[in-house]
Parts: structure tokens; C-alpha cells; sequence
């Protein structure tokens, strides 16, 4: 397996595509740091998910928009496991709606989570990963496509793949990867309720008629973790099932 014994951080993993990707490196040999905000018992779940299938996981709360606490879950990776080789920068939040109706406040606190916390990562990123390492950024499809009431979230993402493509260039010298993958619906709690409700609108846009799930994700951001995709970098692979 090309991720065993690699360590991995993956920020947002208590739940969704997060959840998915570390249960994957977990499976694939990876010790995972499995970071989560508020929902510990998910947490401990994953932990336990892991070790059962033979792998070595520790969780750590906090909130991605506290540079602090993004630095305080590189420590524990090292302290725990004596390296960092793979960054999954997946934990996000989702402010939609009227651009008249999204205070300032929400548009501070989406770019600090989705977009800040990127850049404070790719700081520790250059001082702490292993050379030869990965960084993986989950962006979205809504910088290419527009969606209606989603002008400010695309615009987090929008940041995350622009960034996603500088950082390739700094730190390839030192043979680190630096991609992003933007999924399209997927089923987790952030799919908005109207598009839940709207299932059969969002099947009949994609070429292969049914809704992603997290492990279809997980599977792209495990490809890029591995040897495999050692001579990819600074790209957005859109895992979406080809929707329109
Ligand atoms: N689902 C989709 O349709 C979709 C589509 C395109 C892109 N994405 C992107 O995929 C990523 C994962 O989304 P998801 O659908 O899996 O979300 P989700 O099911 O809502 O899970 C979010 C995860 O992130 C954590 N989290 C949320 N805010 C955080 C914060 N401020 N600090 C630390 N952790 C935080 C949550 O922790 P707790 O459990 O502790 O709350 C949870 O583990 C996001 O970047 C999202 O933008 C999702």
C-alpha cells in the first residue's frame, strides 16, 4: 500500500467526505490524526473504526479558523507519530443565500474557515511536512460553475484552488504535492436541504445518475496521496460524477 506508515492529518474527519478519507488512509496503512470542531463521539469513532482494521489514529478538537489550534494539530501529529507526509484540508462550512442577507460576520467567518485556514496550513505545512509529502485541499465545484446563492462559498473555493496552484510551485523543490479535489453533491450534512429535496434534479444533471457519496471522494484524495500520483501537482480533480 503506498500510504502505509505515512502519517496523515485530515481536519473535518468526525463527519462526511473527512470521515470517509481518514477511515481510507487508515485503511491503507496511514497513521491518521483525526481532527474534528465539537463532535467528539464521531471522532472516537473513526479512532476506533481504524485501530480495528489494524491502524494506529488519535483525535484532536479545534476550530480551523484559530490558526492556534491548526498549529496545535501539527504538534500532535509529530508528538504522537514523529512526522507529518500528508495534509487533508477538508474541514469547510457553507454560507448561501441573498448577498443581501449574509451579514459580514458570515462572510469573515466562511473565508476564515475555508480559505484561511488553507494558507495557516500550508505555514506549518512548509515548516513541519516531510519532504516528498502531499498536500490535499478539498475545494468544490462552485468556482466553475456558478451556483446560484452560493456566490460566497464559491469564492472560498475559488481561493482554495488559486492557492492550491501557487503552493505547488513553492513547495515542489522539496518534491511535495500540492492538489486540490472539488467534489459536486455529495451526501453528507452539508448538502443544503433543497437540494436534498431535490435529489432527482441534481441525478439528472450527472452522466452517472446517483448522488456522490464520501468514499467516492476519499478514493480521488487517496490516489493523490499515494506514489501513483507523484507527477500531479497544482491541479483541482473534479471527483462530481461529471454533472453538468
Ligand atoms: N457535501 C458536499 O456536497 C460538498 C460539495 C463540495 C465540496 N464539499 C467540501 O467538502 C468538505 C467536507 O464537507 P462535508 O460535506 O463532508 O461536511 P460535513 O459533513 O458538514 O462535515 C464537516 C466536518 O468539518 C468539521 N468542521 C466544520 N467546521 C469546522 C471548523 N470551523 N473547524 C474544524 N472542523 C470543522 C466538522 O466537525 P464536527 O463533526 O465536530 O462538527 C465535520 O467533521 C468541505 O470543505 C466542503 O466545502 C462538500
Amino acid at each position: 500500500m503506498g500510504v502505509r506508515g505515512k502519517v496523515a492529518i485530515v481536519t473535518g474527519a468526525s463527519r462526511g467526505i473527512g470521515r470517509a478519507v481518514a477511515e481510507r488512509l487508515g485503511r491503507d496503512g496511514a497513521k491518521v490524526v483525526v481532527h474534528y470542531q465539537h463532535n467528539k463521539e464521531a471522532a472516537e469513532q473513526v479512532v476506533s473504526i481504524i485501530a480495528q482494521a489494524g491502524g494506529e489514529a488519535v483525535s484532536v478538537s479545534g476550530d480551523v479558523a484559530v490558526a492556534g489550534d491548526i498549529r496545535a494539530l501539527y504538534e500532535v501529529a509529530r508528538t504522537q507519530f514523529g512526522a507529518v507526509d500528508i495534509v487533508v484540508n477538508n474541514a469547510g462550512t457553507v454560507v448561501g443565500g441573498p448577498v443581501e442577507y449574509i451579514s459580514e460576520e458570515d462572510f469573515d467567518r466562511v473565508i476564515a474557515v475555508n480559505l484561511r485556514s488553507v494558507f495557516v496550513s500550508a505555514q506549518e505545512a512548509a515548516r513541519h511536512l516531510s519532504d516528498g509529502g502531499r498536500i490535499i485541499n478539498i475545494s468544490a465545484r462552485t468556482p466553475v460553475a456558478a451556483v446560484a446563492m452560493l456566490g460566497v462559498y464559491g469564492a472560498t473555493k475559488a481561493g482554495v484552488d488559486v492557492l492550491t496552484r501557487s503552493l505547488a510551485h513553492q513547495f515542489g523543490p522539496r518534491n511535495i504535492t500540492v492538489n486540490a479535489v472539488a467534489p459536486g453533491p455529495t451526501d453528507t450534512d452539508l448538502l443544503a436541504p433543497d437540494a436534498r429535496a431535490n435529489l432527482d434534479a441534481i441525478t439528472g444533471q450527472t452522466p452517472l445518475r446517483r448522488l456522490g457519496q464520501p468514499a467516492d471522494v476519499a478514493a480521488v484524495v487517496a490516489f493523490l496521496a499515494g506514489p501513483d500520483a507523484a507527477w500531479v501537482t497544482g491541479q483541482t480533480i473534479y471527483a462530481d460524477g461529471g454533472i453538468l
